[in-house]
């Protein structure tokens, strides 16, 4: 009997999930659910013998790969990996899967949603602006960027990408200016979107020498990870120029220091949301258990990103 787990720290939809678990029921295998858990020995206990587990955010480290008897599949159900350790994985053996671009429509919504809410003063009913005529950067053009371009056209937007594994046909082929270097991205755009995984090489890559390039009013949207800002270079850029502000779907380490001095220039979600809709939660979550199924009987590794 093959057991599957699914281990979420913020739960699927109902929806997704039942549907994940008829799916999983339907091969022949046996769910498991550990929903809202608050402790990682709670995810030991449950790891410990089952053949695949479907996770989200949920950090998957040494440990808990350790702790796991049977594991032959760990599939994050959603874009980004970095919560898992995926090396001790392949020491042990394991394969590593994403379920990419199943939920980035939800996350280039937000994007907008965040940026319209945060540009017309928060819905406070004060003066705001307008996005038509204005130019947009989208930093990484994979599944998000590709999606944040198409709406910001339907805005009237102006739209420019900076992608270095991305042909520049590609990219010009959805009508996006694509540009050489990352400075021209911030130099040109008042508003830039970050679409990059938060891997050894971006981590803090966001920076001040970089953010103090855009031009006036500009605003810089996270909807990717915290961990590619140097917040310290943020808060510098802060203080020196009133006209920048920053929004991100989860609050930065430093959220105190924002608080404390620069209200109205910043928004944060208190928890990340860019994926939390019932569609993304269906799609990546039914994508994550039919690649357990199709590894579990016929080897498919197409998703695999610790090959
Ligand atoms: C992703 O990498 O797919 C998104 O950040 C979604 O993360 P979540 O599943 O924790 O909402």
């Amino acid at each position: 009997m093959t057991h599957v787990l699914i281990a979420t720290t913020k739960p699927f939809a109902t929806e997704a999930k039942n549907n994940m678990i008829s799916i999983i029921e339907q091969a022949g295998f046996t769910p498991h659910l550990l929903e809202s858990y608050t402790s990682q020995d709670d995810l030991k206990k449950e790891i410990a013998n089952v053949d695949a587990v479907i996770i989200r955010s949920d950090i998957i480290d040494k440990e808990i790969i350790d702790a796991a008897q049977n594991l032959k599949i760990i599939v994050r159900a959603g874009a980004g990996y970095d919560n898992v350790d995926i090396d001790a994985a392949r020491e042990k053996n394991i394969v590593v899967m994403n379920t990419p671009g199943q939920n980035a429509n939800a996350v280039a919504e937000l994007v907008f949603g965040l940026l319209v809410f945060f540009i017309r003063g928060q819905f406070t009913g004060l003066a705001g602006s307008e996005l038509k005529g204005k130019n947009i950067g989208i930093q990484a053009f994979g599944n998000i960027g590709k999606i944040v371009a198409k709406i910001a056209q339907g805005f009237g937007m102006k739209v420019y990408a900076f992608d270095p594994y991305v042909s520049h046909e590609k990219i010009e082929n959805e009508g996006v200016v694509s540009l050489e270097t990352v400075e021209e991205l911030y130099e040109t755009c008042q508003y830039v979107s970050l679409h990059i995984p938060a891997t050894p090489k971006t981590k803090e890559s966001i920076n001040y020498a970089l953010l103090s390039r855009m031009p006036k009013n500009a605003v810089l949207i996270n909807t990717a990870r915290k961990e590619v800002i140097h917040e310290d270079g943020v808060l510098r850029l802060m203080k020196e120029r009133t006209d920048f502000s920053y929004i991100s779907d989860i609050a930065p380490s430093q959220k105190d220091a924002f608080e404390a001095d620069y209200a109205g220039r910043f928004f944060f979600t208190p928890k990340k949301l860019g994926a939390q809709t019932a569609e993304a939660n269906t799609n990546a979550g039914i994508a994550a258990a039919n690649q357990i199924i199709d590894y579990i009987t016929n080897e498919n590794t197409t998703f695999q990103v610790n090959k």
